[in-house]
């Protein structure tokens, strides 16, 4: 007999099914073995009875053993997920060692023993999550007629920002950085491509120990020629708008078990509001925060800000001077720049930063000097501005950030399969 999954023998309801995966609990009784099994999609309880030819190799199995299993599937409302199998075949494919995870460990043990909590219901729903978030910006971009160009890893210079927060690597007798962002790489190449994006890894040394940075993350990046910041702005709405109604349609069964409200969810629709980094500070001082004009919003701020929003909120304007070098200045207000932030809700902060792109070689270079940053790195990218210069705009989207939000994570970590921050690379 063929092998389905657990979720395809819960829905079978009645009949024979053979099944494989893993002890997720076991309790051992005089005359009979309760086995609770997982796979990918779903735990079903097993019995075992002490008749069973298998009896004795039921009663050695410990957590995480792995087994084939044969039996017949009935209805039973005290098992954990409503079915049980009369388990008639056994077969162990693996009798486990002791399990060392048990309830109520630390988090720095759990992720010292990633590789195994890797495993466990509450991070394979997350995973299951983060694929279809991967999916929807894919299709997302596809069906909008987007061609998909990864980026370059190994790069000669920063982008965001550059200095602390790059990672040095050792480039033959050279050195090079880890990539920060694509997007100095997407500004040359819509010149051929026009509509283009991408998901990859992005390094940053940022030395904060917080809950929403991670080492390495991924990004959703996209970049378009003949686009403004009106047209962006509305394209990263629709973006998110259509990644938490995918997370619904797929994923309801791993909200669940993450405790997350899809009614909540579900609001997320466009069009999202929107507010100038002037009047989020006009709001803060109603809440009794007052942030002097040009300072950058900090995490307690954008947290306290969306108290008043149950959609993510596009904060647009920020001050030019405490943005990248290559976010223009806007001509109707000089002292700000036609860019945006989009916050999540509930202290789950930026998912998103994105601009329009500056096209006067002069002016982003006035800049860089003013933050002493060399601009002979940056040569080869102002030559996109000499040949058939044209505006254009993008924006990033970081994964963890939104996998967090939707996954109602208390720390990013949990929202890349085998994080690395700060304090850890292993395992
Ligand atoms: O706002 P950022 O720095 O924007 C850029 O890098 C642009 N070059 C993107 C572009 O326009 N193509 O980063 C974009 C997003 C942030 O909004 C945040 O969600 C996420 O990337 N991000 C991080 N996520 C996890 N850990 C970190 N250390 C992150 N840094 C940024
Ligand atoms: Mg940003």
């Amino acid at each position: 007999m063929e092998f389905i999954s657990v979720q395809e023998a819960l829905n079978k309801k009645k009949g024979k099914v053979a099944i494989r995966g893993w002890v997720y609990r076991e309790r051992k009784l005089k005359d009979k073995v309760f086995l609770v099994i997982r796979d990918s999609s779903n735990v079903i309880q097993c019995i075992v009875n002490s008749n069973n030819t298998k009896w004795n190799d039921a009663n050695k199995l410990l957590i995480e053993s792995s087994v084939e299993i044969f039996g017949d599937i009935y209805k039973d409302k005290r098992a954990p997920t409503g079915y049980e199998i009369k388990v008639e075949k056994l077969n162990v494919v693996h009798f486990a060692e002791k399990f060392p995870i048990t309830e109520d460990q630390s988090q720095e043990f759990l992720l010292d023993k990633r590789h195994l909590w890797i495993r466990s219901r509450k991070l394979t729903a997350v995973m299951k999550v983060r694929s279809t978030v991967f999916r929807a910006i894919d299709d997302f971009f596809f069906k909008q007629g987007y061609y998909e160009m990864p980026p370059p890893i190994f790069t000669p210079a920063g982008s965001e920002g550059g200095g602390p927060t790059l990672f040095e690597v050792k480039y033959f007798n050279d050195k090079a950085y880890l990539t920060q962002s694509w997007q100095l790489y997407a500004e040359a190449s819509i010149f051929s491509l026009e509509k283009i994006f991408c998901i990859s890894p992005c390094f940053r040394a940022e030395r904060s120990k917080t809950s929403r940075h991670l080492a390495e993350f991924w990004m959703a990046e996209v970049e378009t020629a003949w686009q403004d910041l009106d047209g962006l702005t509305k394209q990263a709405e629709e973006l998110v708008s259509f990644i938490v109604q995918e997370v619904i349609k797929n994923n309801s069964g791993d909200l669940k078990i993450l405790g997350q409200d899809i009614e909540k969810l579900k609001k997320i629709k466009v069009p999202f509001p929107r507010l100038t980094y002037t009047e989020v500070l006009k709001m803060l001082k109603k809440d009794g925060i007052k942030i002097p004009w040009g300072k950058d919003l900090r995490t307690v701020e954008e947290d306290k800000i969306m108290e008043h929003f149950d959609k993510p909120l596009i904060v647009t304007h920020y001050p030019k001077d405490i943005m990248a070098f290559y976010k223009p200045k806007d001509p109707k207000n000089p002292k700000v720049a036609l860019c945006f932030d989009m916050l999540a809700l509930e202290g789950y902060g930026e998912i998103i930063g994105g601009s329009e792109r500056d096209l006067s070689i002069e002016e982003m270079k006035k800049f860089l000097k003013k933050k002493s940053d060399n601009t002979k790195n940056y040569e080869w990218y102002f030559d996109t501005r000499k040949y058939g210069s044209i505006p254009h705009s993008g924006f990033g989207l970081g994964v963890e950030r939104v996998v967090s939000w939707l996954c109602k994570l208390d720390n990013i970590k949990d929202a890349i399969p085998f994080p690395r921050t700060m304090l850890r690379f292993k395992p």
